[in-house]
């Protein structure tokens, strides 16, 4: 099978391969998967270059998921019929190895999800990391409503764009941040009551003067660094911030504790393979079910802005990065 593969942590467009491997052999517990679309996301291409939570150990294939058919079933599999459509669930050990890269993947039963039918049937492979994210971190922990208001970075992520569709469906708003002055109009069109520009205006003045000095009563962060430290400035009494990602590859923020102690301000990581791992069933079946639901109703939108075939991996990497996508980059084996 053809696979993309790595040797040793770096640039992806340098370090990426397109290697000819054996097709894997599922064991008595296994299914084996052709893959059929898979996302590339920030946390596949931060991963390749070592700077993820999870090291891959090198060489091996990245990739942390998406959909695939079940074309091969070890004979201890009972829930699973051959040509079934499934999702492949969001969770990696530390030390992990193989990936989803490829044309084909051994999973246990417990590492997949069934998809039958409806809008999932294809838009299935960015539910962990998209719709699924969003609506977990808005609904579930924020419980955002009417009368919230979330100061939103990379407003013009897929992430971001789910956010945007969830604050219309919930009616909270939004005051977007993003990095180019084009993207502006276009955050403001899909529902954001007020768009900064980071490279243009300081974050905590926009958000206090669109707040009337009140303050924000969230914060969706995936930046991380200065832009952090900005937008916890601009959070009001009670505030939350959740950083959930870290897209400016910088660690470091600053938080002021005398603001924390006195606002009540309450600031917390999530990731999703965490929160799915110590969630309990009930708690992520509803989740889970409330965001098919959304997708059904064509609330949460999934686009792919354009498709790769494996062995253009080095071409769909640079896209996936390119500013201005406005959809998914897709690999279709
Ligand atoms: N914690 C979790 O469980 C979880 C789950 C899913 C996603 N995430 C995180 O959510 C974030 C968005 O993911 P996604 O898949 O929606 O991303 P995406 O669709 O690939 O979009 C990336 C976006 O980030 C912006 N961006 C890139 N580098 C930036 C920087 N240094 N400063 C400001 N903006 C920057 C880009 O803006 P331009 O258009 O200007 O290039 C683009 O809008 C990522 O950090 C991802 O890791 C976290």
């Amino acid at each position: 099978m053809i696979a993309v593969t790595y040797e040793r942590p770096g640039e992806p467009k340098d370090v990426l391969n397109v290697t000819e491997l054996p097709t894997p052999t599922p064991n008595d517990n296994q299914l084996l998967l052709k893959m059929i679309r898979i996302p590339i996301v920030p946390a596949d291409l931060a991963t390749i270059r070592g700077l993820y939570r999870t090291p891959q150990k090198t060489p091996c294939i990245p990739g942390y998921g998406g959909i695939g058919e079940i074309v091969s079933l070890g004979k201890n599999v009972t829930g699973y019929e051959m040509g079934t459509r499934v999702m492949t669930l969001p969770f990696k050990n530390p030390g992990w190895t193989d990936g989803c890269w490829c044309e084909y993947i051994c999973l246990e039963e417990s590492e997949v999800l069934p998809i039958k039918h409806g809008r999932i049937y294809e838009s299935g492979f960015d539910f962990f990391n998209t719709p699924l994210t969003a609506y977990v971190m808005t609904v579930d922990i924020l419980n955002l409503s009417k009368g919230n208001t979330v100061l939103l970075t990379a407003a013009g992520s897929n992430v971001g764009r789910m956010v945007l569709s969830l604050a219309k469906e919930r009616g909270f708003s939004v005051i977007g941040v993003v990095r180019r002055p084009e993207q502006v109009e276009e955050i403001l069109s899909l529902g954001a009551t007020h768009v900064i520009c980071s490279s243009q205006a300081d974050i905590t003045q926009k958000a206090m003067e669109y707040t009337k000095l009140k303050g924000v009563d969230a914060v969706l962060d995936s930046v991380g660094g200065e832009v952090s430290t900005q937008c916890f400035k601009a959070l009001g009494d009670w505030g939350k911030m959740i950083v959930y990602g870290l897209l400016a590859l910088e660690r470091n923020a600053q938080f002021d504790i005398r603001k924390m102690l006195f606002y009540n301000l309450d600031v917390r990581g999530f990731w999703l393979p965490a929160w799915w791992k110590h969630t309990s069933l009930q708690e992520r079946t509803e989740a889970v079910n409330e965001t098919l639901n959304l997708i059904e109703k064509g609330v949460l939108d999934v686009h792919v802005e354009k498709a790769y075939r494996l062995e253009d991996i080095k071409e769909a990497v640079s896209h996936a990065e390119r500013p201005g996508n406005s959809g998914r980059i897709v690999l279709d084996p």
